[in-house]
C-alpha cells in the first residue's frame, strides 16, 4: 500500500517568514518542509512537498495524487476561501485529506471564516503556526494506518 502523502502549499506561502512574520511566524516554507520530512520518515511515511501561485497546478497536483498517492496534507491559503475547482478537484480524491492554516483564521476577517476545502477535509488544523503540517502529517499516517480495506 502507498506511503506516499502530498504536502500541497497554496498562493503566497512561498513568502512564508518574510511575509506579515506577526501572522505567520519566521519559519520559511523550506523549514516546514525540513520539519515535514523529519515527521514522515519517524510515520514511515514519504513525501511530496510543493507550493505553488497557481491554481491549475495545485488541481493538477491533485489529480496526481489520485493516481499515487495515499494521503493529501493541503494549505491552500487564499484559495482557501476563493476556489470552488480545488474543492471539486479534493472531491475527486479518495484518501484522507488535512486542511492546515498556520494562521487561526476564525479569529481574523470575516471573509477567512468560510473554506470551500472544509466541505472535503477529514480534519481542519489551524492556528497551531506551523506545527500545524506535521500534526496533519502525524494524522494521516493514522487514517492510513486504520483505513479498512
Ligand atoms: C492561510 C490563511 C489564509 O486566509 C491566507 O490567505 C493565507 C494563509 C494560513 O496558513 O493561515 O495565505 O492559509
Amino acid at each position: 500500500m502507498s506511503r506516499l502523502v502530498f504536502v500541497l502549499n497554496g498562493p503566497n506561502l512561498n513568502l512564508l517568514g518574510k511575509r506579515q512574520p506577526h501572522i505567520y511566524g519566521h519559519e520559511t516554507l523550506a523549514d516546514v518542509e525540513a520539519d515535514c520530512r523529519k515527521t514522515a520518515a519517524s510515520e514511515g511515511l514519504e513525501i511530496r512537498f510543493h507550493q505553488s501561485n497557481r491554481e491549475y497546478e495545485i488541481i493538477d497536483w491533485i489529480h496526481e495524487a489520485r493516481e499515487i498517492a495515499a494521503g493529501i496534507v493541503i494549505n491552500p491559503a487564499a484559495f482557501t476561501h476563493t476556489s470552488v475547482a480545488i474543492l471539486d478537484a479534493l472531491s475527486a480524491y479518495e484518501g484522507p485529506v488535512i486542511e492546515v492554516h498556520i494562521s487561526n483564521v476564525h479569529k481574523r476577517e470575516a471573509f477567512r471564516h468560510h473554506s470551500y476545502v472544509s466541505l472535503r477535509a477529514d480534519g481542519v488544523i489551524a492556528g497551531l503556526g506551523t506545527q500545524g503540517y506535521t500534526l496533519a502529517l502525524q494524522r494521516v499516517a493514522r487514517l492510513i494506518a486504520t483505513k479498512k480495506t
